[in-house]
C-alpha cells in the first residue's frame, strides 16, 4: 500500500468542502498556507455566479427603431397643422353646404330620373335637344307644361288622337297639337315613382327649374306615398292626390307654400 501524505488528504478534504459548500473542518489550519487556492476559489465563485445574476437583473437595452427616435425628437404639433386647423371650419362648412342640398346629390329623385330618361332619349335626344319628339331643353318643356301635374299626366298617357291640343294653351308660338296618334307612347307601365322622377329630372335639367322650387314634389317622391297612375289619369286627379299628401306631410307643405310665396313675390 502506498502511504498518502497528510497534506494531500487535507487538500482533497478542502476541495470536497469547496464543492459541497461546507467547511472541511481542518481548512482553518491551512487557510493561510492555501491562500492562493482561497483566492482562486473566490474567482471561480465570481465566474460561476455573476453571469447568472446578470441574466436575471440586467436586460440588454432593446434596439430603438429609427421611427421611434424620429417620433420622440419631433415637435408635438407639426408646423403644417396650423393652416390645416385654420381651414378645417371652412371645410366643415363646405361639407355642410353639400348636405343641405339633397336634391342635387347623386341619389335624389332627380338623379334617379336621369336613369329613367334613357328610355326617352331615343326620341328627345340624350340632352333633351329633340328628335322625333320635341326639344325639351333650354326651358322648352316648361313652356308646354308650366305645372308638374299636367307634365306627369302627359308622360303617363302619351299622345292622344291626332289633332288634340295639349299643354299650355297660352304657350308662346301657339299651343301644341298632337301630330299623330300614339306617336309618343304612354309610360304608365314605368310606375308612379319612376314617372315622377323622370318628370322632376326633365324639369330641372331641361326646364332649368330650381330643385328648391320642386322640393315638395321631391319629398313626395321620397315618401313612397304615391297613388297609382294609370292611363287616362288627368292633371286634376294628380293635383288632388298631391294636396292630400301635403295635408299629411308638414315638411312638404311648408316647402310648397314657400315656392308659392316665391312665385307670387
Ligand atoms: C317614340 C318616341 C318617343 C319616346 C320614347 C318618348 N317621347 Fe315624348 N314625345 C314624342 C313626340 C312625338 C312628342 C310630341 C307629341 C305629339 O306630337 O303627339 C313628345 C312630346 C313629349 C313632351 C311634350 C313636349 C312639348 O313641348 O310638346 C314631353 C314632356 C315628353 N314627350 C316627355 C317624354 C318622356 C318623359 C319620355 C320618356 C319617359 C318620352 N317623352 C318618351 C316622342 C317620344
Amino acid at each position: 500500500m502506498v502511504e498518502i501524505p497528510d497534506y494531500l488528504i487535507e487538500r482533497s478534504r478542502e476541495a470536497r468542502a469547496r464543492f459541497q459548500g461546507t467547511d472541511g473542518g481542518g481548512s482553518e489550519a491551512s487557510s493561510t498556507a492555501v491562500e492562493p487556492v482561497a483566492a482562486s476559489e473566490e474567482t471561480v465563485a465570481a465566474a460561476t455566479e455573476t453571469p447568472q445574476a446578470e441574466i436575471e437583473k440586467i436586460e440588454p437595452p432593446k434596439p430603438v427603431a429609427p421611427w421611434v427616435t424620429a417620433a420622440k425628437n419631433r415637435k408635438k404639433i407639426p408646423v403644417w397643422m396650423a393652416p390645416v386647423a385654420l381651414f378645417l371650419p371652412i371645410w366643415a362648412f363646405m361639407i355642410w353646404g353639400t348636405l343641405e342640398e339633397p336634391t342635387s346629390n347623386e341619389e335624389g329623385p332627380v338623379a334617379v330620373g336621369g336613369e329613367v330618361y334613357s328610355q326617352c332619349a331615343a326620341c328627345h335626344g340624350v340632352g333633351g335637344g329633340g328628335g322625333v319628339g320635341y326639344q325639351l331643353n333650354e326651358g322648352e318643356v316648361l313652356k308646354t307644361f308650366p305645372d308638374v301635374e299636367s307634365h306627369i299626366a302627359w308622360v303617363v298617357n302619351g299622345s292622344s288622337t291626332a289633332g288634340t291640343p295639349y299643354g299650355n294653351p297660352m304657350r308662346e308660338g301657339g299651343q301644341r297639337i298632337s301630330q299623330q296618334q300614339g306617336v309618343m307612347p304612354g309610360f304608365s307601365s314605368l310606375g308612379s315613382l319612376q314617372i315622377l322622377e323622370v318628370v322632376l329630372y326633365e324639369r330641372v335639367t331641361h326646364g332649368l327649374q330650381s330643385p328648391e322650387s320642386l322640393e315638395a314634389y321631391i319629398i313626395w317622391a321620397e315618401s313612397g306615398d304615391l297613388p297609382v297612375w294609370e292611363s287616362g289619369v288627368s292633371p286634376q286627379m294628380i293635383a288632388s292626390s298631391f294636396s292630400e299628401f301635403l295635408e299629411t306631410n308638414v315638411e312638404a307643405e311648408e316647402a310648397y307654400e314657400e315656392t308659392l310665396e316665391e312665385a307670387a313675390g
